[in-house]
């Protein structure tokens, strides 16, 4: 684990936004900043971290741990599905192929967990069995696991919109994926979870839930965005998951919900204005994005200090990026 005044002194370079030039039409979502040229996207993922579907600031090294967190799942899972990822020409850039993006997010769920409204376990404890087509056993309490991992699809926000779960039936009757696409799009979600599930085991990690995106390139389903981070994942410690469950308390986490509690507990729930997050909670965060990013590939993370922007504009003009 790095030192905390490593983590300090980038509060002062953390990547907020890019503005290159001569990379391609730019994109931005909540994270990242996209070029797209000729058939290929350039995808800088900066240190933005959003929550409640809104920016809330940035937090040291948490581009660098997304994108190489993506980086490494993208490599382990090759077997199963064709993705993306094409080049890595800095530790916050990823080349990867355009595709079609599909309308939908591909969510697997093992847990019965959560605490917003769109939650599994808020509408099993408001009584529904029934949840995106998966029928759910009674008697479940809360982060209990279900019998097999469930496919729960959502449709992807338009804007200022939020997403919405449905089954995959709806899906077909809304015209927005064949039967036969969504089918594999739940085959193959399946078996990238069950593959993270087994490698993050070993590291002593429950991988509770995830959302995969997925994009089309000559008719081809290919994994795009990113895969099994904290960003679009939900991980517990599994040395105290029975213990905590048994005795109805909260899991011991590693994702981003730390600052998302931290802020709920500030009384800010996504509406009106931002609170001051202090210096020690985003330190904290990048402290826990780091400790993820290592205990879940097993590898040290190796953080890149300094300013960003100048490197990853230097490491784009050596791979053949740029003006
Ligand atoms: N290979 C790809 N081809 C096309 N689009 C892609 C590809 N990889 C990622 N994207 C899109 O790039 C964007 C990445 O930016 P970011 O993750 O910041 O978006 P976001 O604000 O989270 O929006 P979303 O809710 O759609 O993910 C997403 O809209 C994602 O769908
Ligand atoms: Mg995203």
């Amino acid at each position: 684990m790095i030192p905390e005044s490593v983590i300090k002194e980038q509060l002062a370079h953390v990547l907020e936004t890019t503005r290159f030039e001569g990379l391609g039409e730019r994109h931005e979502g909540k994270v990242r900043d996209s070029y797209v040229r000729h058939g290929k996207r350039i995808i800088v993922t900066t240190d933005r971290v959003s929550a409640f579907d809104r920016v809330l600031g940035c937090i040291p090294f948490k581009g660098q741990v997304l994108n190489q967190m993506a980086a490494f799942w993208f490599a382990k899972t090759e077997g199963i599905v064709r993705n993306h990822m094409l080049a890595l020409p800095d530790p916050n850039v990823m080349v990867c192929r355009e595709c079609e993006a599909l309308p939908v997010e591909a969510v697997v769920r093992a847990y019965n967990t959560g605490s917003t409204t769109t939650s599994v376990w808020h509408h099993y404890k408001n009584g529904e069995r029934n949840f995106c087509g998966n029928v759910l056993p009674d008697g479940m309490r809360k982060d209990e696991r279900f019998p097999r991992p469930i496919f729960t699809p959502s449709t992807k926000a338009q804007m200022g919109d939020h997403d919405e779960s449905v089954s995959k039936d709806e899906i077909v009757r809304r015209g927005l994926l064949t039967r036969e696409r969504i089918d594999e799009v739940e085959r193959v979600s399946l078996a990238l979870f069950a593959l993270g599930s087994r490698l993050v085991a070993e590291q002593g990690i429950i991988l509770v839930d995830t959302k995969y995106e997925f994009g089309l390139l000559d008719g081809e389903l290919v994994l795009i965005d990113e895969i099994h981070t904290p960003d679009s994942s939900r991980f517990w410690h599994a040395d105290t998951y029975e213990e905590l469950l048994a005795r109805g308390e909260e899991q011991r986490k590693i994702d981003k919900e730390y600052l998302r509690t931290w802020l709920a507990q500030q009384g800010f729930r996504g509406e009106g204005p931002l609170p001051h997050i202090p210096d020690a909670i985003k330190i904290e965060s990048a402290r826990r994005y780091i400790e993820a990013y290592e205990l879940i590939t097993g590898e040290p993370f190796s953080a890149q200090p300094g300013d960003l922007t100048g490197r990853i504009l230097e490491h784009l003009r050596r791979a053949g990026h740029g003006a």
